[in-house]
C-alpha cells in the first residue's frame, strides 16, 4: 500500500505526489488517501440502506455515458437523489484521476460507477460471485481486449465502519501457480459468446486468460485457505485507488461503499511491461491481444 496524504478532489497536485502515486499504481500497489472524503449531501441520508440493492445485483450501477441507474429499489421518491449522488461522485472521481495521473489523459475511457449498499459480511454467494475470496478482477460480459481495469473506491459509511480488504500476493506470483492448468483460449467459443450477445464485444486470448484466472483462484478452496494475505481496513471517509485486474484482493467486510471504473490503454502506462497483458505474454511467449 502507498499512502498520499493529498485532501482534496482537484488539483493541481504535487509533481513528487504525482509521481509516485502513478510508479506505486503501476507496480501494483493500493494508493490510499486516508484524508480524502467523498461527503455525500444532507438530502442523501435515506441511502443509507441496504433496501436500496435490489437483491440480485447487490450492487448500483450508474452509466455516466446515459447517466441512468439500475439495480436499485429505490423508491420514486428517492431515485432522482440517487442518481444525483452517483452522477457527482462519478464525475468528482473523474477529475481527480485525470488530475493525479495527468500522463493518462485521452486514453482513459470512465466507465460504469456502483454503489454497494449491502453488508459484505456474512452475505452467501456462488464462489464465482463472491468477493469475499481473493481474486484479481475480470468481467464475464465486458472484455477488456488488454486494456487495464483501475478503479477507485470511498468508503461512506455513515456510521464510521471500516471497509476491510484482504491484498495476495504479486500477479505474477498468482499467474505462475495458476497458469498451467488454463490451457490455451478458444478462439471458437469467443466467437460465439459474441455472436449471441453474451459479451460486449469479442474476448481477445488475453480476456479468456484473465477470466480464467479469476474463476480458477475463486474456486480453488485449497488457495483460499492457505494463501498469504495483507489485511487493510479503509476507514470511513478514506479513499483507495488500485488496478484491480492486478491487484489480487478480497472485499470482507463492510456497507456503503461508492467505485468508480476506468479502462485505460496500457501503451498510456509508463511502464506497459508491468501490465498484466504483457505479463501473460511473457509467460505464454504468445501474443494474447
Ligand atoms: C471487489 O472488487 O472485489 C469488491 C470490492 C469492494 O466492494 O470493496
Ligand atoms: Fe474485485
Amino acid at each position: 500500500m502507498h499512502t498520499i496524504s493529498v485532501s482534496n478532489w482537484q488539483g493541481p497536485f504535487a509533481d513528487a505526489d504525482k509521481s509516485a502515486a502513478l510508479g506505486a499504481l503501476e507496480r501494483g500497489k493500493v494508493l490510499y488517501f486516508p484524508n480524502l472524503a467523498f461527503v455525500p449531501e444532507q438530502s442523501c441520508q435515506d441511502l443509507f440502506s441496504s433496501r436500496l440493492a435490489d437483491r440480485k445485483t447487490k450492487n448500483v450501477s450508474y452509466n455516466p455515458a446515459t447517466v441512468a441507474v439500475k439495480g436499485t429499489l429505490a423508491s420514486e421518491r428517492e431515485r432522482p437523489v440517487l442518481q444525483a449522488m452517483m452522477a457527482a461522485f462519478s464525475a468528482t472521481a473523474a477529475g481527480f484521476v485525470l488530475d493525479l495521473l495527468p500522463r493518462y489523459a485521452g486514453h482513459i475511457e470512465r466507465a460504469r460507477a456502483s454503489y454497494r449498499p449491502v453488508e459484505i459480511a456474512g452475505r452467501e454467494y456462488s464462489p464465482l460471485k463472491d468477493d469475499k475470496r481473493l481474486h484479481v478482477d475480470a468481467f464475464p460480459s465486458t472484455p477488456t481486449r488488454g486494456r487495464r481495469i483501475l478503479r477507485l473506491f470511498c468508503n461512506v459509511n455513515p456510521a464510521g465502519q471500516p471497509r476491510l480488504w484482504h491484498i495476495g500476493e504479486p500477479f505474477e506470483a498468482l499467474a505462475e501457480k495458476f497458469l498451467p492448468a488454463l490451457g490455451r483460449p478458444m478462439a471458437p467459443i469467443a466467437y460465439l459468446l459474441a455472436a449471441f450477445g453474451a459479451t460486449r464485444g469479442r474476448r481477445s486470448a488475453y480476456d479468456q486468460l484473465m477470466l480464467g484466472l479469476h474463476n480458477n483462484v475463486k474456486r480453488d478452496a485449497a488457495y483460499q485457505a492457505s494463501a498469504c494475505y495483507e489485511e487493510l481496513a479503509f476507514p470511513a471517509g478514506s479513499t483507495w485507488l488500485c488496478f484491480t485486474d492486478q491487484v489480487v484482493h478480497a472485499a470482507i467486510a463492510g456497507q456503503y461503499a461508492l467505485e468508480q471504473t476506468f479502462y485505460l490503454d496500457i501503451a498510456a502506462m509508463a511502464d506497459p511491461a508491468s501490465s498484466p497483458l504483457r505479463i501473460l505474454e511473457r509467460m505464454t511467449k504468445r501474443t494474447l491481444c
